[in-house]
């Protein structure tokens, strides 16, 4: 009774973020009828504060070693057949001036706002419709037709885009939408956890809280990975690129190692023959910032001159100082987290077209599926990747 009108199309996608205008825009530009529908009431909000606000929208070094995901190959086709190179084609047909900023990570030059308003002008070419502001009320599928009720419309396709992201950043507007209709047709869902997020450090860790703002280039371990970045001390524990990075392989009750003297830095039995009346405090406060110094030499409690040191004990401490081990006891959560881990599981999907094996018409694309990225323009990489492999096949 509601409902006033009824419009039908070949796809509704639903999520207006990265992957959703990225799929919209490709099926639109082939031809077919698309409706582009989001709760929030505008496009692209994660695009618009990512990287500082300027975008980090993909990097050179992409690659599927640099994605997590129960089935590691999963990714590879999507990722293959539209490559960083593409989007950089994209974004330089849309003269948006961009710079490489470290790490292969792709930066635009102005604003993030560019980079919506080039996906929005792609959709416009495609005659995407869109259609922001209202909730899906309802969700139904029969006779191979896929009803959605969203504000006071009912609009049909017989395909249908999950596009609706991962729960991370909430107060953005993100849900674990994505999962629930995955469930509601029988798609198992890979548990979702809070990837790149910082990590909280117990009451045992006090010493290191007292460093809240101190950053150094460390080493960062969890099992076989690492990463050489910048760790920075919270008041609530460790955050920073290195960290932000393991936390994504990070599991709860395990520890993590940080090298704070990463090779090319300090080596204390050189110090010692170098300084030999130097005080460890001093040595390390060359190589470090003097309050994390501090707190290091405190926890070692080494007294004296290096001269006074054995190289076997020096090397001792070397090893500790190049695998200190904290044990998080959580992380910051959904509401700090960059990213989710987990989701759509890729076995119930092809990788070829994103479409669900046993759902006829429902995809699902971007960060509602189990792959992450690294931090530095891969999880970016992702969304087009994964919607131009569904727009390909829409
Ligand atoms: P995305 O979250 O972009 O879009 C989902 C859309 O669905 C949203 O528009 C949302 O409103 C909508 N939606 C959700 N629930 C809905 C519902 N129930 N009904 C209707 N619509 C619904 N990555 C990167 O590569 N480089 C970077 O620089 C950054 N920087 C960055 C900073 C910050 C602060 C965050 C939080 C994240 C990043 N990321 C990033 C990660 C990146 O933003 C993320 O991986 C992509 O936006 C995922 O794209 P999707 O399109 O899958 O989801």
């Amino acid at each position: 009774m509601s409902e006033t009108k009824s419009r039908n199309y070949d796809a509704i996608v639903i999520g207006a973020g990265a992957a959703g205008m990225m799929c919209a825009s490709t099926a639109g530009q082939r031809g077919r009828s698309v409706l582009l529908i989001d709760h929030a009431n505008e496009a692209g909000k994660k695009i618009l504060i990512s990287g500082g606000g300027r975008c980090n929208f993909t990097n050179l070094h992409t690659s599927p070693e640099r994605f997590i995901s129960a089935n590691p190959h999963f990714a590879k086709s999507a990722l293959r057949r539209y490559r960083p190179e593409d989007f950089v084609e994209l974004v330089e047909r849309h003269h948006i001036a961009w710079h490489e900023k470290t790490l292969g990570q792709l930066f635009c030059d102005g604003s993030a706002k560019q980079i919506v308003a080039m996906l929005l002008h792609e959709c416009a070419k495609g005659h995407v419709e869109l259609g922001f502001g209202r909730q899906v009320s309802k969700l139904e599928h029969a006779d191979g037709v896929y009803r959605v009720s969203y504000g006071n419309e009912m609009v049909t396709a017989p395909a249908l885009v999950i596009a609706t992201g991962g729960p991370s950043i909430p107060k953005m507007g993100a849900t674990g939408f994505a999962y629930d209709i995955a469930r509601k047709f029988g798609l198992a869902v890979v548990d979702p956890r809070p990837a790149l997020v910082p990590l909280t450090l117990g009451s045992d860790e006090a010493l290191f809280k007292s460093l809240s703002g101190v950053a150094t280039d460390v080493v960062a371990r969890c099992g076989k990975v690492e990463f050489r970045e910048a760790a920075l001390f919270t008041h609530r524990g460790l955050s920073g690129p290195a960290i932000l990075q393991i936390s994504s392989y990070w599991k709860q009750g395990e520890e993590i190692g940080i090298d704070f003297l990463p090779p090319g830095s300090a080596r204390l039995v050189d110090a010692k023959r170098s300084h030999p009346r130097s005080a460890l405090r001093s040595v390390l406060a060359h190589a470090l910032p003097a309050r994390l110094a501090e707190a290091l030499d405190e926890r070692i409690g080494l007294s004296g001159e290096l001269a006074n040191s054995p190289d076997r004990v020096l090397e001792g401490i070397q090893r500790q100082l190049s695998d200190w081990r904290f044990r998080p006891n959580g992380t910051e959560g959904f509401a700090k987290a960059e990213v989710t881990a987990g989701g759509i599981s890729t076995d119930e999907l092809s990788s070829q077209t994103m479409q669900a094996k046993n759902v006829r018409g429902l995809y699902a694309i971007g960060e509602a599926v189990d792959v992450t990225g690294w931090l530095g323009g891969y999880n970016f990489q992702w969304a087009w990747a994964s919607g131009t492999a569904a727009g390909i096949a829409l």
